[in-house]
């Protein structure tokens, strides 16, 4: 089946219904644009990170990770030009005093369908709050609209640290705020949401063999996840779109249920940033030193014996975890017709990806020696630390089945009467996708199973 006959409604009702993901706050009406990640939502969510963070630091030689405060100084984000220009346009209902995005709409109001609006004015996206007791213009704060300044504010801490040479990438995972005019589609325009970005250093006249570097990898990745590469598109932006910072943009989009949107933008953001706060630190005169000694200024800059020092230029792909999840969720949701006739919903997750990687189910629950055998297979599964194994005695075995097959649980365990009759004991293990069921030795089955999920 593919994608665009999934709608966003099955995909919302999935979720809330297993427990992937909830609406924040429903026992009061809701937060409109934040979502809570339930029991199997925080497992897909999660193993997604684990996987961009292997892949992008762990498996390389040239990128560090770091974790910075969600907090950020307002000066970072007057330098970094999100206090001016990080707006979107806004238009008012003036029969309805609806508010909607200027560019989302074709002149009529969304609500009422009236088309008596107001003028278009910016409209800053950042949460702003105070730091400390007291609250003054001094105290202000914003939660961080991008993960990427807290790298660009350490990039010297790191290169020290490291003793790093370029080119090499910083690497972080982390939440992000923006007061969106008008969230929409589920979990892809939220207000609280997390990024996995990463900020990579490079010669400024090598940035355009990088970025490309960068957009061939990155597009590779989110196939790697799973993704069916005929619902990923590159899409370099038009020179109007760009960001304030960017040179140039690729986006890589996915068919999602409301349409091709964008996943991940991938930037040459040039030396702007780096730039920009070296130039606040000349400007503010932060260091007490630098009045007289312009010299001393924390130049985020690289220095390298022999060489004329120089800004780095900055390749950055940033992905959006929870629009992550979204494209993994609407690429592995399959509805068939199986042999017997019977329908059924599957979610065809990467088995490194899936929340539950085993459900072991006994036939019978009220046999003892049938639920002894099967909480020990539980157990040795757990030992093995590959992740969530869920114990399962709640309905009768189609019905288990049919629960884990919807939340793409790859293996079931069945442990039955045979079980008990034979001598080696065995049991059912029923794969996912083929629905194919076979006997195996109990001896046999954590080897089984970690090869299978490898
Ligand atoms: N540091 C660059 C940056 O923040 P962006 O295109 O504004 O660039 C990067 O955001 C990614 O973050 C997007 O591709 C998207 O996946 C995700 N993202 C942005 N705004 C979002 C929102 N309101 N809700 C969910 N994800 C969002």
């Amino acid at each position: 089946m593919s994608n665009q006959s999934i709608t966003m409604e099955e995909i919302v009702s999935l979720c809330k219904r297993r427990g992937f993901i909830f609406q924040s706050y429903d026992l009061y009406g809701g937060l409109q644009g934040l979502y809570d990640y339930g029991p199997l939502g925080c497992e897909l969510k999660k193993n997604l990170k684990e996987a961009w963070w292997q892949d992008m630091v762990y498996s390389r030689h040239d990128v560090e990770g770091i974790d910075g405060s969600i907090l950020t100084h307002k000066q970072a984000l007057k330098y970094s030009g999100h206090e001016d220009t990080f707006t979107d346009p806004m238009v008012d209902c003036k029969d309805c005093k609806f508010r909607m995005r200027a560019d989302h709409i074709d002149g009529k109001c969304t609500n009422c369908g009236s088309t008596n609006l107001t003028e278009a004015r910016d409209f800053n996206l950042m949460f702003k709050t105070h730091y400390g007791p007291v609250e003054s213009t001094d105290s202000t704060a914003y939660l961080r609209p991008e993960t990427a300044q807290s790298i660009f504010t350490n990039f010297k801490n790191v290169l020290d640290a490291t003793s790093r040479k370029i080119p090499f990438g910083i690497a972080q995972i982390g939440k992000a705020f923006r007061n969106e005019i008008t969230p929409r589609n589920f979990i892809f325009r939220v207000r609280e949401f997390e990024q996995m970005e990463l900020e990579f250093f490079v010669k400024p006249g090598e940035d355009d063999t990088w970025h490309e570097y960068w957009i061939k990898e990155r597009l590779n990745w989110w196939q790697q996840q799973g993704i069916n590469p005929e619902n990923l598109v590159l899409e370099p932006q038009k020179k109007d779109d760009l960001s304030h910072y960017a040179k140039a943009t690729t986006d890589i989009l996915y068919r999602f249920p409301h349409g091709l949107e964008e996943l991940e933008g991938v930037a040459n953001r040039t030396d702007y940033d780096l730039g920009s706060h070296t130039k606040n630190q000349a400007e503010l005169n932060i260091q007490a030193s630098v009045k007289d000694n312009p010299d001393s200024i924390s130049k985020l800059q690289i220095q390298t014996p022999g060489e004329k020092p120089y800004i780095p230029f900055v390749i950055e792909p940033s992905a959006g975890l929870d629009r992550g999840v979204l494209a993994l969720l609407v690429d592995a949701y399959c509805k068939e017709t199986l042999a017997d006739g019977k329908q059924r919903t599957v979610l065809k997750l990467k088995p490194s990806l899936a929340p539950i990687k085993v459900a072991v189910i006994p036939l019978a629950k009220n046999n003892p020696e049938i639920v002894a055998i099967a909480k020990e297979i539980t157990e040795s599964l757990q030992a093995l630390k590959i992740g969530r194994i869920r114990y399962e005695d709640t309905g009768n075995i189609g019905k288990a089945y049919r629960r884990n097959d919807e939340v793409g649980t790859p293996l079931c365990i069945t442990v039955d009467f045979e079980t008990l009759e034979q001598e080696p004991k065995t049991v059912t293990i029923r794969h996912r996708d083929s629905t194919e069921q076979i006997r195996i030795d109990y001896l046999e089955i954590t080897s089984y199973i970690q090869s299978q999920l490898n």
